[in-house]
């Protein structure tokens, strides 16, 4: 394992961006998040944004071709060729299937894939009250994880955010595409001996000082 190559996978609201956002702090490698880079194309009216809007305004997935187009592109660029963090990829065996083909064939493999657990009561829990910088994308939670101003980032002072698919029944309907099409990969992953399962119900300073350690354990097992 020479640089670190991973996958967050969860629920929706298990903690991913939460975490991803602490590992890049730690390690200076490229983060993708197709929500985000979904989000980015909506916000500025691009034909991809436009098409995947109408599937994330319900809680569906965006088609896997158009995804596993989007990625590609970013997994060839030079700033994922020292590691990488994929949040919200692969949700899908298809996705799943085309990113080992790519890695492949960029010499590339993954190193593990990080599983948050939360039950579904909680994602409810957090979804309701997430916010989100406008500028810096930052998440916080108006009870569990709160900005020290309120509705402001700490970072620059941004506005904070709701999501447009944070609402209830479009969380809903994402937790029940969650457990359908992605939750299949728990032991696709499982299978290729890569998952490592985290209580998603701790701190997130404790869920980020447990995902540290298995990647210290990992890198250490390297080494023997
Ligand atoms: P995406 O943006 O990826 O959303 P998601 O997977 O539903 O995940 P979330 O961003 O909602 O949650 P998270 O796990 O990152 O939790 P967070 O850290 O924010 O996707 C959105 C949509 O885009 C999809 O529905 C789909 O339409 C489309 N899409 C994206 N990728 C796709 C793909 N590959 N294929 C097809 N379609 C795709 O935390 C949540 C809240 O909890 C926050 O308020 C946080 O402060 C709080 N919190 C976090 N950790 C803790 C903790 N340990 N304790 C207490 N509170 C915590």
């Amino acid at each position: 394992m020479s640089e670190l190559n991973l996958i967050f996978l969860g629920a929706p609201g298990s903690g991913k961006g939460t975490q991803a956002q602490r590992l890049m702090d730690d390690f200076d490698i490229a983060y993708i998040a197709t929500g985000d880079m979904l989000r980015e194309e909506v916000a500025q009216g691009t034909p991809l944004g436009t098409k995947a809007k109408l599937f994330m305004d319900k809680g569906d997935l965006v088609p896997d071709d158009v995804i596993i187009a989007m990625i590609a592109e970013k997994l060839s660029k030079t700033e994922a060729h020292d590691g990488f963090i994929l949040d919200g990829f692969p949700r899908t065996i298809a996705q799943a299937d085309a990113l080992s083909q790519q890695l492949t064939a960029l010499g590339k493999e993954l190193s593990a894939v990080l599983l948050i657990e939360v039950s579904d009561d909680e994602v409810v829990r957090r979804i309701s009250g997430r916010r989100v910088s406008a500028t810096t994308g930052r998440v916080y939670h108006v009870d569990l994880d709160p900005p020290k101003h309120e509705g402001r980032c700490d970072v620059d002072g941004a506005r904070l955010l709701q999501r447009d698919d944070d609402k209830p029944e479009t969380v809903k309907k994402r937790l029940s595409v969650y457990h359908q099409q992605t939750a299949p990969l728990i032991s696709y992953y499982g299978e290729r001996d890569l998952l490592r399962r985290f209580d998603g119900t701790r701190s997130p300073t404790e869920v980020h000082d447990h995902v540290r350690a298995t990647l210290a354990t990992l890198r250490l097992e390297e080494l023997l």
